[in-house]
């Protein structure tokens, strides 16, 4: 059975898309190897916790209740805010002293944005480094969501990622008919993806070739803000959205979900192949899938001079391994 050597890099995860959380509602969760209880409060405001009361260690995701802007746990009703504050203990005459005025269960930084609940996890609780982009089209009206996609799986956040620098791997596992060309740019926390592809040719009308004939070049940029999301426009003719999020179940497996938005006026010839782009796309993915749930991570690869950016993109997903040196902050904010 493998296990990667990697541990889980800190960044931003999406948790949850925000319609999965409706006010009031509590879900126990379970990511970077911890159980953890998601909770939106009367206001509207959702909140990410460990899972367990300091009380007696009851999970407040299993039976937890939400009181205005607090969790009260089912076990003897205790109540806990976003700050980790316990802000009742409905049955004692006072607040024991260990916790007044102290947070005493560990939060998360939430960003809720693009219909998305990102999480911020850091290794020692760091206070987040940078933010999470927001892109238009998740939210506004003038887009329609096309579709949304989940899986689990056996591998780690920077496996995936390397996925779309690993150029030679178009052709063997997704079929290109030739090797496409891959830039990085990198900035910070972002990385840009251009990959320049031969793909079916599109005529005047917006109709793609499928005789396998005619074929034409096309550039496709993908935006990586840290390690755990990822977006981009496929425009040609038809327009189709992506964002990409991959969260860290654990060191050794993730969830990583795909949602699509296309404009809500596209015509109904575009809306086609915007479709047929997303299914292939998710069709696609399916074939990485069982690579990576069975190889191992190879820190030192043999690489040879056709192999794309891989460690160009290696050295830039190193900046989010937690190297220890920054002082470390309790941090239990969540918003
Ligand atoms: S275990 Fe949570 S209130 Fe007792
Ligand atoms: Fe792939």
């Amino acid at each position: 059975m493998k296990k990667t050597s990697l541990p889980i890099p800190f960044g931003w995860y999406a948790v949850a898309f925000s319609d999965e959380l409706s006010i009031k509602e509590v879900k126990p969760l379970y990511f970077f190897a911890k159980d953890l209880v998601l909770y939106r409060t009367e206001t509207g405001i959702p909140i990410l916790l460990d899972a367990f009361c300091p009380h007696l260690g009851a999970h407040l995701g299993h039976g937890g209740e939400v009181h205005g802007e607090s969790i009260a746990c089912p076990f003897h009703g205790w109540e806990f805010d976003g700050d980790g504050m316990c802000t009742s203990v409905p049955y004692a005459k006072n607040m024991p002293t260990k916790i007044k005025d102290k947070p005493c269960i560990d939060g998360y930084p939430i960003r809720e944005i693009n219909g998305t609940i990102f999480a911020w996890y850091h290794p020692r609780k760091l206070a987040p480094i940078f933010d999470v982009d927001e892109v238009p089209y998740l939210n506004s009206p003038d887009w329609k969501e096309t579709g949304r996609y989940e899986w689990e799986i056996n591998t780690c956040v920077q496996e995936t990622g390397e996925n779309g620098v690993d150029i030679a791997h178009f052709v063997y596992v997704h079929s290109s008919i030739e090797m496409p060309k891959a830039e990085i740019q990198l900035k910070g926390h972002h990385r840009v993806t251009t990959m320049i592809s031969k793909v079916p040719a599109q005529d005047e009308n917006g109709v793609l070739d499928t005789t396998g004939e005619k074929w034409e070049k096309s550039a496709l940029s993908t935006t990586s803000c840290g390690p755990g999301m990822t977006y981009q426009t496929f425009d040609r003719g038809f327009v189709l959205f992506m964002q990409g999020t991959i969260t860290p179940i654990d060191e050794s497996r993730v969830s990583m979900r795909w949602i699509f938005a296309s404009p809500a006026d596209q015509d109904e010839t575009a809306a086609f192949f915007a479709k047929v782009v997303q299914d292939n796309v998710v069709e696609q993915v399916g074939h990485d899938v069982p690579i990576w749930e069975h190889k191992i991570y190879q820190p030192n690869p043999i690489l040879c001079d056709s192999d794309g950016p891989i460690a160009k993109y290696r050295k830039w997903f190193n900046q989010f391994y937690d190297d220890g040196d920054s002082t470390p902050v309790r941090l239990v904010k969540s918003n």
